[in-house]
């Protein structure tokens, strides 16, 4: 995962391309760097740190140009530093490439280039790429040609924009499992690894295929295969509202992606949600209606927040259908062999469509032959693309690394799939309405649970000193407790883990004393008892308890020391308010102990590596 932009035109290219990198910070941010061409010169700046390093190095530059290229890393070979950062340039300064994705051969060509005498400065995979480039270069004479003989020889994943000073009007770029995207502009083209650095100077966008190249020029362009075939692309508009990816007055894009989300979901159910007819209405599904009504078992695949949604699925499908579900790792699902059988479906569900893991799963789903449906944020991102059909959640851009308001739309919209296929079989239509209306009560409910998020923040000052958390739930709520500790784990660094209740007994509960706070999702279902018994058990050894709880259960307060109320809805609808609390306690407790929310360490926004 990286952020790219390449941009030639008219305008100040350092201009365009620092502000694109800004946009793209949070796909990546340990170094960045971008070259530029100034009267047939290559120059190349690179700092570890922020874009805001690499803005301060440019600062008192005055640099004259107008094509260039550019690039924010997520290191994945060589430590962040200012040799290892992007842009990497071949033995002769000739030729600057920007990449994301993994040479997973890079090693042997490596060796390779080393026995033909040509050396190596970072410890990168991608520079290898550039100088492999240009020994290619060097024989040919053609950019083109060269980066095709040179793509060919790799095995891996890449996205990549390069410049050559020999051919100073011209930036090349390819994609290989990575996303790319060029804008087209009047007379100037923006490439990028997503449409965020293109939006303010043009909505006309083209989006690459894999093993597919462009080569822009100053005032035309052209798409061709790797082996050098000819491509048709198709210029789409993009619709984004750049307010969408600006922080609107809040302190983090966390927190006001946590605040979007009553807006989000009621955007997740606009014009889906039938409630006189206890229906969904998902147009996006209209191709697969048969399969859906022939179906056997789902097999539902994503990775991280994502997977708990998915976990949260199977729950909804198994007990509103009757289906079988079965819930996959997708980093693990392409290596295990699945079986998959003619009547079943695999659903993707990824925030970005991006997440390469995700990404081979749906390829190797499809590979095998079923039918392939994503659940998708990103608007014609490489899953969405890849998928046979699927349902797009529009919770619009999210920009912070902790995924908050696409966890709850997932939910919805897995809500109108379990309602539509209950609807097909055994539902009533007096459940569906039932269901219908407590869908459409969602985004009112969680307007009430973000009133009191002051509640939160008190508790979050409390428990901040904490070194670990455990999060316990049952049945729908567990994937909650699961997401619960993930995010307090990703901004806080705090160690956390989830557990369904009823588990802790068989482990956890030797890491309860006076100091672990112990988050129970406790709402008023038909287990509420049984999770009471799991507070005992955890009071009785000094846990400190702090419970997720449905107003107006005033016997909970006897069994905690904090109590959260969130307003009653459906069982199954719990996890889409139980959440938002943990959201919001993750997100304080990293404000109070001074860490960057938006760009925790480590991580990035979508895994584009595998
Ligand atoms: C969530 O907070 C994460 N940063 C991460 O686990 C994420 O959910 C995962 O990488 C999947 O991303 P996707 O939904 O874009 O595919
Ligand atoms: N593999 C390259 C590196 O480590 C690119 C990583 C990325 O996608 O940012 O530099």
């Amino acid at each position: 995962m990286c952020g790219i932009v390449g941009y030639i035109g008219k305008r100040d290219a350092v201009k365009v391309l620092l502000n694109g990198l800004q946009r793209l910070e949070y796909r990546g941010y340990d170094s960045a760097g971008l070259s530029v061409i100034e009267n047939g010169t290559l120059l190349t700046f690179k700092r570890k740190g922020k874009v805001a390093e690499l803005v301060k190095l440019l600062e008192k530059k005055q640099i004259n140009c107008s094509v260039g290229i550019a690039h924010t890393r997520w290191a994945t070979h060589g430590e962040p530093n200012d040799i290892n950062a992007h842009p990497h340039t071949d033995n002769s300064n000739t030729i600057s490439i920007v990449h994301n994705g993994i040479i997973e051969n890079y090693h042997s060509l490596k060796q390779m280039l080393l026995a033909k005498g040509f050396h190596f400065v970072s410890e990168t995979d991608t520079e290898v790429l550039a100088v492999l480039i240009g020994y290619f270069y060097d024989k040919t004479q053609d950019l083109e040609e060269a980066i095709r003989a040179a793509l060919s020889e790799v095995q891996g994943t890449f996205g990549v924009a390069i410049l050559s000073a020999k051919e100073p009007d011209k930036i090349v770029a390819a994609r290989r499992g990575s996303p790319m995207i060029v804008g087209i502009g009047e007379d100037e083209y923006i490439v990028a690894s997503d449409a965020a650095a293109i939006i303010q100077y043009t909505r006309q966008v083209i989006y690459l295929d894999d093993n597919e190249m462009v080569t822009l020029n100053r005032e035309s362009y052209s798409t061709k295969t790797i082996d050098n075939r000819l491509t048709n692309s198709i210029i789409h508009l993009v619709d984004f509202d750049l307010s969408k990816i600006e922080k609107g007055g809040y302190e983090h894009f966390m927190l006001k992606e946590i605040f979007e989300q009553p807006q989000t979901i009621r955007d997740a159910c606009r014009g889906r949600l039938l409630v006189d007819d206890g229906n969904a209405r998902l147009g996006g599904l209209l191709p697969v209606f048969d399969n859906l009504r022939n179906v056997d078992r789902f097999i539902l695949t994503a990775c991280g927040t994502s997977w708990h949604a998915a976990l949260v699925g199977e729950y909804l499908i198994e007990n509103l259908c009757g289906i079988p579900v079965e819930v996959e790792y997708a980093s693990e699902f392409r290596y295990r062999n699945p079986i998959i059988r003619k009547n079943d479906i695999v659903i993707a569900i990824s925030q970005s469509g991006e997440t390469a893991d995700t990404l081979a799963a749906v390829q190797e789903a499809k590979q095998k032959g079923a039918t392939v449906l994503g659940i998708v944020n990103v608007v014609g991102s490489s899953i969405a693309r890849a998928t046979d059909a699927g349902v797009y959640i529009h919770a619009g851009p999210e920009i912070g690394v902790a995924s908050t308001k696409a966890f709850t739309s997932q939910l919805v919209v897995l809500s109108l799939l379990s309602l539509l296929l209950g609807r097909m079989r055994n539902l009533s239509k007096l459940d569906g309405i039932q269901i219908a209306r407590g869908i459409s009560e969602l985004p009112s409910k969680v307007e009430q649970i973000l009133e009191r998020a002051d509640q939160i923040k008190a508790i979050a000052k409390e428990f901040s000193y904490s070194r670990n958390f455990l999060y316990l739930g049952r049945g729908y709520n567990f994937p909650v407790a699961l997401e619960g500790a993930l995010k307090m784990k990703e901004v806080t660094y705090i160690h956390a883990e989830g557990y369904p209740s009823a588990e802790m007994k068989h482990g956890p509960i030797a890491l309860i004393d006076e100091n672990m706070p112990v988050v129970f999702i406790a709402p008023k279902d038909e287990i509420y008892d049984k999770v009471i018994s799991n507070i005992e058990e955890v009071r009785s050894r000094k846990g400190r308890v702090i419970v997720i709880a449905t107003e107006k259960d005033e016997r909970i307060k006897k069994y905690a020391e904090k109590v959260f109320y969130i307003p009653e809805t459906l069982p199954m609808l719990t996890p889409i308010l139980s959440v938002i609390p943990l959201q919001l306690l993750a997100y304080y407790i990293a404000v109070e102990l001074g860490y960057n929310v938006d760009q925790p360490r480590n991580l990035a926004k979508s895994v584009t590596v595998e």
